[in-house]
């Protein structure tokens, strides 16, 4: 593997540092008790990175989401990790009924209720929920979605990367959340069957995870869903110009839930 490949986690920590460093400082200077509560700096930070990067983010998978999401996506819908709802624009009114974000970072919220606004999804005539909880808040997703098996389609987009307990949680979600014949889309960076690759991926997955609010660059997110029992069918694809040695190597997927 190339040592430019291998580093390329510093020059986007870099990145990362300039932009979100200086306003997290200043916020933990405006509350310093914000150092009791290092999850809250990490969400500050995090916010401040996305703002930056996140609309080039998109616009680099938007070729990505249109195959997945506009093509797929219909129902009810549960974006996983919504960031700053960028998914509400790949939805298409003739097939969607509801866009519901789950952000545990409020922060992010006004953002994406702005985007998703701007898309016509709207909470004025209930197409648009906003949920404040962690994908792994299973029963609370639940009780704030009127019981079980409410959702057609659940997208994650590079969120199952810090979602805590990840198999379990997309199994859960799976089982309680998801209507049987509903889909599970998603497109996330995940663990690379290279071994040198998955090496690096594990080198600096701690000091990455610690900046970057809980993200891994080492979790075979594609291979536990692969391995769950409940699809009547599921498809597995890549991206057509990635490089091998990319540290935050993609798989994109779509599964059915058996009905
Ligand atoms: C890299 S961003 C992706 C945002 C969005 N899906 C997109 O593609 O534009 C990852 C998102 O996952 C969210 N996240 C972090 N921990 C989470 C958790 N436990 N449950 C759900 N989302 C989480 C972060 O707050 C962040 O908005």
């Amino acid at each position: 593997m190339k040592l430019s490949a291998a580093l390329a986690v510093l020059v986007e920590l870099k990145g990362c540092l300039q932009f979100g460093f200086v306003p997290t400082l200043r916020a933990i200077l405006r509350s310093p008790i914000l150092l009791l509560r290092p999850r809250a700096i990490s969400r500050i930070f995090m916010n401040h990175v996305w703002s930056v990067y996140g609309d080039g983010i998109d616009a680099n998978s938007r070729y990505v989401k249109e195959g997945l999401v506009s093509a797929n996506a219909q129902g009810v819908v549960l974006d996983v990790g919504a960031g700053y709802g960028h998914t509400a624009r790949y939805l298409d009114h003739a097939k969607v009924t509801k866009y519901i974000a789950l952000e545990p970072n409020v922060l992010m919220h006004s953002e994406i209720r702005q985007r998703a606004n701007a898309a016509g999804w709207t909470e004025g005539e209930g197409t648009l929920v906003i949920l404040p909880y962690g994908a792994e808040d299973v029963a609370t997703i639940m009780s704030a979605l009127g019981g079980p098996h409410s959702v057609d389609t659940i997208i994650s987009i590079l969120s199952l990367c810090s979602v805590p307990d990840p198999k379990k949680t997309i199994c859960m979600l799976v089982d309680l959340v998801l209507k049987p014949g509903g889909q599970l889309l998603f497109y996330e960076h995940v663990l690379s069957p290279r071994v040198d690759v998955g090496w690096w991926q594990q080198f600096w997955t701690p000091l990455w995870r610690h900046a970057m609010d809980g993200c891994c660059l080492d979790r075979p997110t594609h291979e536990w869903i692969k391995q769950m029992d409940v699809w009547s069918k599921g498809e597995l694809w890549g991206l057509p110009d990635e490089s091998e040695e990319h540290l935050w190597w993609h798989r994109v997927g779509k599964f059915v839930k058996a009905g």
